[in-house]
């Protein structure tokens, strides 16, 4: 199963997806949470004793270049880059979760991460997957990744979304973009929710229910301030992220 997280930029996208990742693991499944994030912080989020160790696959220029096809001057790449061993090479594990890094876009194309999407892709698309094994991709936004059919290969896409406006009209461009590039199953997550009335709006501004409601809890936010994993933070929001997993799966 593949799942990727999307919404605005500090909705909870990367907190949602590393308690997803806890639960997944703790109900014994293998889980690869990949962070395409341009600046990415999964690995703090997760506990990964020793992040700066990490070589994001964005930082290997010229294998990015061998992997995407992409030649001087040729603006097409090749249908079919071999990303079976990135996967393990370039991959760490900890806590019994294995991560791998994507990393930033950098200059020469002028914020077109055009190798790194068409890596992530061939990934996302060949990456096959027992019904025990999860790939979790979190990104930043993700309208840009969706833009250029980066995820389509995914079976679910989650967007979170908080209760304010701005939020919601994100949530609902990342919805119709990702039906447009055929992703079949497309669900919203309320974060930072307080009361009824928050889920009430979020619901009417949707237009739909999201799959799950998490609250708005200081103990999430403190824990990251503190540089410590959210993970730790699982049990106070169990029931709601196995709510989430039940009604994904
Ligand atoms: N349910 C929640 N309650 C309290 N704080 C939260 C909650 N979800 C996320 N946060 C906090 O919001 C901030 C942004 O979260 P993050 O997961 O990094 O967002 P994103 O990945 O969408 O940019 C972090 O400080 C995080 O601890
Ligand atoms: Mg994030």
């Amino acid at each position: 199963m593949k799942i990727a997280i999307s919404g605005k930029g500090g909705v909870g996208k990367t907190t949602i997806m590393a308690l997803i990742a806890e639960q997944l693991k703790r109900d014994g499944n293998e889980v690869l949470i990949i962070d395409a994030d341009p600046s990415p912080h999964m690995a703090q989020t997760i506990g990964v004793k020793d992040p700066g160790a990490i070589v994001p696959i964005a930082e290997m220029k010229t294998l990015l270049q061998e992997r995407s096809g992409k030649t001087e001057g040729s603006p097409f790449y090749n249908i079919n880059p071999q990303v079976d061993d990135l996967l393990s090479r370039y991959m760490v594990e900890d806590n019994g979760l294995k991560l791998m890094v994507l990393g930033a876009i950098e200059g020469g194309n002028k914020g077109c991460a055009c190798a790194e999407s068409t890596v992530l892709k061939r990934m996302l698309t060949k990456l096959l997957l027992s019904p025990t094994q999860f790939a979790l991709l979190d990104m930043e936004a993700g309208v840009e990744h969706l833009g250029r059919g980066t995820i389509a290969g995914v079976d679910h896409l989650l967007t979170v979304v908080i209760p304010a406006k701005s939020s919601i009209r994100t949530a609902l461009k990342v919805k119709k973009l990702a039906e447009e590039v055929g992703i079949k199953s497309v669900n919203f997550v309320g974060n930072k929710v307080i009361d009824k009335e928050d889920e009430e709006f979020l619901t009417e501004g949707l237009g739909v229910k999201p799959i799950a409601f998490f609250p708005d809890n200081p103990a999430i936010s403190k824990a990251e301030r503190k540089g410590q994993p959210v993970i730790g933070q699982l049990d106070a929001v169990q029931d709601q992220v196995k709510g989430l997993l039940k009604a994904l799966l």
